[in-house]
């Protein structure tokens, strides 16, 4: 099973508000750039003025102040307070995500479980996935229909899933498993079927035998140590890295690096492979890759 220090401790865009549109200061602009940038790494350049407006305008009526003002002034005096600053990470990160997002992906998944089922039936300790930027939860449920699958046609085969975001909101909607009915359809025939699975009018409920596999934890990929008990197997790191700038993109990578099996996999989002060092890791197909061992290593 997942064991880390942060275990035990472990896109929407906003709408601008109705009537006149809110402003922001530049020293005010400064200041939420500097504490995302603090707390979880996120790099909002100036180009994210109006996203940065239009996030914290809905924040702040969903939070009850008057005006946008009103917040600000409120988080200039609250910005040692955890709960200001997990509420103002949960306006700013990006959660876009969907099922089966990037299918080829879970085809590839799909084929190397099986090896590894084939290889080894009944392992001593379940095979463990981690989805790291997991928002909505769309990315775990689609690893589980996959894994569920494969354990299903192997029985003494285990997979056990962590999936983690740095926002607290999408993880609290990702552990529900509630989703509308448009979802469906992003998931194949296949996993529909398999998984008996259908809508009504307001929406649909992911199976409890697919939850039963996953842990949602909140973890920073930046800012946590990840103490793992054992190296991940397979690691989902996708369309997350592109909000960090080159310094922080490779301390991520690195961190994963140093807790991956080292024929295990790492998959990463399509404007993402550029950013992993070909020093670390190959690639085996199309955002797949795995470590490269250093040839000292693999001889010895
Ligand atoms: C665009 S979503 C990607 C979701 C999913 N991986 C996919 O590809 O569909 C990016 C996610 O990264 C999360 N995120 C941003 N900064 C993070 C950090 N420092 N640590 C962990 N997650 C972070 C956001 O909260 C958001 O849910």
């Amino acid at each position: 099973m997942f064991r880390t220090e942060e275990a035990s401790s472990f896109d929407s865009d906003g709408t601008p508000a109705p009537g006149k549109p809110r402003e922001i200061s530049q020293a005010h602009f400064g200041m939420i750039v500097k504490l995302v940038y603090r707390h979880c790494g996120i790099a909002l350049g100036d180009t994210k003025k109006a996203m940065v407006v239009s996030r914290l305008s809905k924040l702040s009526r969903n939070l009850g102040f008057e005006s946008l003002d009103g917040y600000l002034a409120y988080l200039e005096s609250h910005q040692d307070q955890e709960s200001s600053i997990e509420q103002l990470l949960n306006a700013i990160t990006t959660n876009r995500t969907s099922f089966f997002r990037h299918p080829e992906h879970f085809d590839y998944l799909e084929k190397w479980l099986a090896a590894e089922a084939e290889k080894s039936p009944h392992p001593e300790h379940p095979l463990r996935i981690w989805s790291a930027a997991c928002s909505t939860g769309q990315e775990a449920y689609s690893i589980a229909m996959v894994a569920d699958r494969i354990m299903q046609e192997k029985p003494g085969f285990k997979i056990r899933i962590l999936a983690s975001d740095v926002d607290t909101a999408v993880l609290k909607l990702a552990a529900a498993g509630h989703y509308v009915k448009a979802a469906l359809n992003e998931i194949p025939e296949t996993y529909r079927s398999f998984n008996h699975l259908d809508s009504g009018e307001d929406g649909w409920d992911i199976p409890p035998r697919l939850r039963s596999i996953i842990v949602f934890r909140r973890i920073n990929l930046l800012r946590d140590r990840f103490r793992f008990s054992s190296p991940v197997d397979v690691v989902f790191c996708r369309n997350v890295l592109i909000y960090f700038r080159p310094p922080e993109q490779q301390q991520i990578v690195e961190k994963i690096a140093a807790h991956l099996r080292p024929d295990g996999l790492l998959f990463s989002g399509l404007a993402e492979a550029s950013i992993l060092p070909a020093t670390l890791f190959k690639s085996l197909a199309m955002n797949v890759h795995t470590l490269r061992i250093r040839d000292s290593e693999s001889k010895s």
